[in-house]
């Protein structure tokens, strides 16, 4: 017999309990328990019990047999090498990102860029919608089956009929199954329709993507539960006011992390930015102050970044600082590195760091690039254009090294600069085609810096 049960599920880590409580204290959220009605018992389909189950016994780990894997490419190359070369059979991704910022198109696009049987089930918008969207990616693929379904049952009824080479279902937030009584789109629902779908997915082999809605704070909408259960968990992030979107990789059973890829929203979808270093580099021969360029990495991916700064005297009391794209914080401590050991007096000054083309940088490599572009302002001396700067400024005013600098000095060449000023730590860097600065303190680098304009 299926017993009924009241409970209180945190909607965003799972805890439960069995009263309200204003605040979890798995994940301190405030606010976050909501009532669900559990059902324990038979009617449950994972929790028979395990007498119609596969025979499946424990052994030992020399005949444990490696797993090859058959990966099938998604038609869209960036996707593939986010995933680590493809889809990997019977593997659970789960695609993450704000409402609007595109998932929907990109999985229209992997369902219809390519000649395969695909699956498309979609909770939010009806068939006739999709159709419009495809006829503005200019796509069809009349293997693609489309399937506007919420209740899990009939989903996976079709998908057991029409045994698909994909599954895609958008979105896991939109599904339910009558076995539970809460809403779409709760803790409970989420959980249990995930892991059937993982359940289909293990046992036929057949990939499936789920798309997954984002919290206001970041986090993939309640279900942290979710990011458990997937192989693979992909974010997509990008500012709906400026036309790149980047695709992360957070977690992958199958491949590197973290894999960044970089797409394009157009008119008529998402376009692949297969050098997204140009991209960001909007070359500039004039030779200006107040700007560098970065060689930082994001991912495993070498990025070049304009770094723009403005140093004005300050009109009120306190000085200004602000930066967009860079953490002001680090600024703050850059700014206190290059007053006591740079003697560049700062303290009375507004400065304003800016990051060009809306990219945010992570990458402490981008410290040389941030100071040498607000010592350009200050002194109004140019920097070459073809100058870039790759290093980490200890509290020492030390250049401290960074990871990948043979990558990052291989993109700084293949870009067509031909100075990289990077740290002395890092003995054995060198590269033909491109001159290699070795600083150990910021006095030098900045010598090097400004020598190397003559
Ligand atoms: P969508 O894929 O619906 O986002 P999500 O599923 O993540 O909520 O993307 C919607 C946005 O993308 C919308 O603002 C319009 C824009 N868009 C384009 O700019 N070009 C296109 O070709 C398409 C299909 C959408
Ligand atoms: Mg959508």
């Amino acid at each position: 017999m299926a017993k009924q049960k009241n409970i209180f599920v945190c909607q965003e880590c799972g805890n439960e309990s069995p009263k309200w409580i204003g605040r979890c204290p798995a994940c301190n959220n405030w606010n976050s328990y909501v009532e669900e009605i559990k059902i324990t018992g038979k009617t449950n389909a994972r929790h028979q019990s395990p007498e119609n189950k596969t025979s499946r016994k424990p052994k030992p780990f020399s005949q444990v047999e490696a797993e090859e894997y058959s990966r099938q490419t998604t038609g869209i190359g960036e996707f593939d090498r986010i995933l680590g070369g493809g889809f990997v059979p019977g593997s659970f991704t789960l695609l993450g990102g704000e409402p609007g910022i595109g998932k929907s198109t990109l999985a229209l696009q992997l369902a219809l860029d390519i000649n395969k049987d695909i699956l498309y089930v979609s909770g939010e918008e009806s068939a006739g919608q999709i159709k419009m969207r495809a006829d503005r990616l200019e796509l069809s693929n009349p293997k693609c089956l489309v399937y506007n379904e919420t209740n899990l049952d009939e989903i996976l009824l079709h998908f057991n009929k029409e045994k698909p080479s994909v599954l895609i279902i958008d979105s896991i937030q939109t599904v339910y199954t009558p076995l539970i009584e809460s809403a779409p789109g709760s803790v409970s629902q989420v959980r249990e329709c995930a892991a059937r779908l993982l359940q289909a997915a293990k046992d036929s082999s057949v990939p499936v993507l789920l798309i997954g809605h984002i919290t206001k704070d970041g986090s993939l909408a309640g279900p942290k539960v979710l990011e458990h259960i997937v192989d693979t968990v992909i974010q997509f992030e990008g500012d709906q006011h400026l036309n790149f979107r980047i695709l992360r990789t957070l977690k992958n059973r199958f491949g590197a992390v973290p894999e960044l890829a970089i797409f394009e929203m157009k008119e008529n979808g998402l376009h692949q930015i297969l050098n997204p270093s140009a991209y960001f580099l909007h070359h500039n021969d004039q030779d200006l102050s107040g700007i560098t360029v970065a060689c930082t990495v994001d991912g495993y991916r070498p990025l070049l970044i304009e770094t723009q700064a403005l140093v004005s005297p300050a009109v009120y009391g306190t000085p200004q600082r602000s930066a967009t794209g860079f953490d002001t914080r680090r600024l703050n401590m850059l700014l206190a590195v290059l007053e006591k050991k740079g003697k560049l007096t700062i303290s009375n000054k507004d400065v304003f760091l800016n990051i060009a083309g809306g990219m945010k940088i992570q990458d402490t490599a981008a410290d040389l690039a941030v100071i040498t572009a607000i010592i350009s302002s200050v002194t109004d001396q140019s920097v070459n254009s073809k100058t870039c700067c790759c290093a980490e400024i200890s509290l020492t005013g030390e250049l401290r090294p960074v990871s990948r600098i043979e990558q990052r000095i291989a993109e700084a060449k293949k870009l067509g600069f031909t100075r990289i000023v990077i740290s002395s730590y890092h003995k054995n860097a060198e590269s033909k085609g491109i001159q290699v600065l070795k600083a150990s303190s910021l006095q030098e680098a900045m010598q090097s810096i400004f020598r190397s304009n003559d």
